[in-house]
């Protein structure tokens, strides 16, 4: 019997690791085993500067005493309330902290646990929507190409990097995608938003007349691509496609899962740009990473389209065994509070020019194509190895690590999106060890 195997030291076959070169780590594992502000500590006794906030979700930097002080006494106090025909008060509360830190509009919050099933959802409350209103022949999802949107089949549907795609059957049905906005060409080295490229959001007028407006229910994009590599929203793009789906009727889903919560400088992309959704996906910085949670917000339009019927029967036939959840609810309000008290959306905003400045005088160093920059969001393209894509980076990363520096890399390139909790110190560190580990590379 299972149980009674005996414990092997340090075995490291049995979990199968997410997004991860398995037998390359397991060779060479990177392990942490603890947390305090900027900094990750290793297995190996070293403090490593997290320049990419865990997974792009640790905003307020890592074991904020609030946070996890909240968790703690809602665990002893309410460990689980059923989430479907029952409630708790943190759940209410958290919904409504995030309709006041949202932009203007965004008035009702359906709750996920990730930021895969905040697409999920959106999507289906789009296609839900429509029906509602006696438009059911809308089904249709439009995506982008290098999109990310998790990695649920919705998601991967209407993501547009293909090897998330290609080893996974025939995905859902009725799903087009624009082009992606990467013109290097034209906008290498852009600081901030790229001035080429407004006019890629026209090719929504060619999905539109290909299909017919009344079959397309959304169109969901990441107002800034993270994932792919960092994408920027080239000038005026947002606004056209805003512009579009408004003009037949198809609602624009903003997927804020990694521009939430500050990461631009505003409290979401949306505001940053001014540009309004219908329905905004977040996840990751909600909850600053420590629980699992995500949530959809909405327009009173598209909640109230649901609220009809006699009132004792479900409106919505979607939830989750965790949605809400307590533990998950004390922990986004405590995370929202110290976002606020402690300013930290206002301090990204404010170290942005200092962190482009910094991140660009890389440009000369080995290897760099292009550099990428918004709030405290930062790209570094690498010329990929001939014939070798991806080891570059992937180099760049080890290295990294090696010199006490945590960074991400997507294909060739570094990204990185370090707590916003961070000084100028720390963003000098950051690039001097770059530096250092761009003149070693291959
Ligand atoms: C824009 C976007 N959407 C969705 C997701 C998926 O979130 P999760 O990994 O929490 O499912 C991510 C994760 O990076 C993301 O960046």
């Amino acid at each position: 019997m299972a149980l009674d195997r005996k414990p092997v030291p340090n075995d490291l076959s049995a979990f199968w690791m997410p997004f991860t070169a398995n037998r390359q780590f397991k060779k060479a594992p990177r392990m942490l085993v603890g947390a305090s502000g900027m900094f990750y500590h290793t297995a190996d006794g070293r403090e490593v500067l997290d320049g990419t906030a865990g997974l792009w979700c640790c905003n307020a930097g890592h074991c904020r005493p609030r946070i996890t002080q909240a968790i703690q006494e809602q665990a002893a106090e309410l460990d689980y309330a059923p989430a479907f025909q029952m409630g708790h008060p943190k759940a209410f509360e958290l919904a409504s902290a995030l309709r006041d830190m949202a932009p203007e509009g965004m008035e009702h919050v359906f709750f996920t646990n990730s930021g895969s099933e905040s697409v999920e959802t959106a999507l289906k409350i789009a296609i839900a929507y429509h029906r509602a209103r006696g438009e059911g022949a809308r089904t249709r999802l439009i995506g982008r190409e290098r999109g990310y949107h998790g990695v649920n089949f919705g998601g991967i549907s209407v993501g547009g990097i293909v090897n998330n795609r290609k080893m996974f059957g025939t995905l859902l049905g009725g799903v087009d995608h624009l082009p992606h906005t990467h013109l290097p060409d034209q906008n290498a080295f852009t600081r901030g938003q790229p001035e080429h490229g407004a006019h890629l959001a026209d090719d929504l007028e060619r999905i539109v007349a290909l299909h017919g407006a009344e079959t397309i229910a959304a169109v969901i994009v990441e107002p800034m691509a993270g994932s792919t590599g960092v994408l920027m929203p080239p000038k005026g793009y947002l606004e056209r496609l805003r512009e579009i789906c408004t003009k037949h009727g198809i609602l624009l889903i903003f997927d804020e899962v990694i521009t939430g919560f500050g990461r631009l400088g505003s409290a979401f992309a949306a505001d940053h740009f001014d540009v309004m959704p219908d329905m905004m996906t977040v996840a990751k910085g909600l909850t600053n990473g420590v629980i699992p949670m995500g949530a959809v917000l909405t327009t009173p339009a598209i909640h109230d389209a649901f609220m009809q019927g006699p009132e004792h029967v479900i409106e919505l036939f979607h939830g989750y065994t965790y949605s809400g959840n307590p533990i998950a609810a004390a922990a986004g309000l405590a995370t929202l509070e110290t976002y606020r008290e402690e300013g930290l959306f206002e301090n990204a905003a404010s170290l942005a020019s200092y962190w482009e400045d910094a991140l660009h005088s890389l440009k000369d160093q080995p290897h760099v194509i292009d550099i990428r920059n918004m709030g405290l969001v930062g790209a570094i393209e690498l010329e990929p190895i001939a014939g070798d894509p991806t080891r570059r980076a992937f180099g760049a990363f080890l290295a990294a690590y090696e010199k006490n520096l945590m960074i991400r890399t997507t294909g060739d390139i570094i990204a990185l999106s370090p707590p916003l909790i961070i000084g100028k110190a720390e963003i000098d560190r950051i690039v001097e060890t770059l530096s250092e580990v761009l003149r070693t590379l291959d």
